[in-house]
């Protein structure tokens, strides 16, 4: 990994969870991190105790200021950043554009900025962080299910056209991890993610390991691709034992 040694790094979202273990990791790594989130006084928490640069404000709207706080470049920007709903085709419209905005329109909006800089140079990093979600579905939340599987095709669709000009990708998809994310998603997330989740920590190691094996689906949990398997070969028998999950939880709540 010694590639990423003073690497010119972005991570979104990383005041708290997965942000801030990868910026974390990427600094130990000794590469330049700048640290973006919404909640300024996170990110300043994150970026003073790494030694890197705070860059605040909307994921959507970062790699420019990154870029210039960077000295005029950026090598891998992590499009981190994500929100859940918790709810269902009820949400209303604008709770489903603000989902849709930051997990996926962020994303869209960063790969914009960043493309005709890593053409030029023939070298770039674009590392989402999806979700098991966007490999199959999130009980209890269908902006999240929805947005994540277009976070999952936007990140296909990049590897796809721009893999042999030098943009590498990754999509990293992992079950539970044990953030502020995960606590708020209530009992769909006690029932469905708690009992297998992991630390953040562990999110970043696999991150690393993934971007040394040049792999585009990084998978922290050792279940996850059986599963995506399990889908795609007899996708009824998939939706059958996702739907007993999801009465499980109707039983548990009295509904
Ligand atoms: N925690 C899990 O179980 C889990 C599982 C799979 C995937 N993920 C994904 O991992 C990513 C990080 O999630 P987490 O669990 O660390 O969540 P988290 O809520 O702990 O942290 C997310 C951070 O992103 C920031 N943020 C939110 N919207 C932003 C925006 N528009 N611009 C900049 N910053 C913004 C928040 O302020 C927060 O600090 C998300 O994309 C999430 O969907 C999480």
């Amino acid at each position: 990994m010694e590639a990423l040694r003073d690497a010119r790094v972005v991570v979104t979202g990383a005041g708290g969870g997965i942000g801030a273990a990868l910026a974390r990791r990427f600094a130990a790594q000794g590469a330049c991190v700048v640290v973006n989130d919404l909640d300024e006084g996170a990110a300043k928490t994150v970026a003073d105790e790494i030694g890197g640069i705070c860059v605040p404000g909307d994921a959507s709207a970062v790699v420019e200021p990154a870029r210039a706080a960077l000295g005029g470049g950026v090598d891998v920007f992590c499009a981190n950043a994500g929100i859940g709903a918790m709810a269902g085709a009820e949400a209303e419209d604008a709770v489903w554009e603000r989902v849709w905005d930051v997990n996926v329109m962020a994303h869209v909006r960063a790969a914009r900025a960043l493309l005709p800089e890593w053409l030029e140079r023939g070298e770039g990093r674009f590392v989402a962080t999806v979700s098991a979600a966007g490999l199959l579905t999130m009980v209890g939340d269908a902006p999240y299910s929805v947005t994540k599987h277009g976070a999952l095709a936007f990140a296909e669709w990049l590897a796809v056209t721009y893999r042999h000009r030098g943009v590498r990708v990754h999509a990293v998809c992992p079950e539970g991890v044990r953030t502020d994310m995960l606590r708020a998603a209530g009992p769909a997330g006690d029932l469905v993610l708690a009992p297998t989740a992991i630390e953040p920590e562990d999110v970043a190691e696999a991150v690393f390991q993934g971007i040394a094996d040049e792999r585009f689906l990084i998978l922290p949990h050792p279940g996850t691709g059986a599963y995506y398997t399990a889908r795609a070969g007899d996708t009824d028998r998939w939706i059958g034992g996702m739907n007993r999950v999801q009465r499980k939880l109707e039983e548990g709540s009295g509904a």
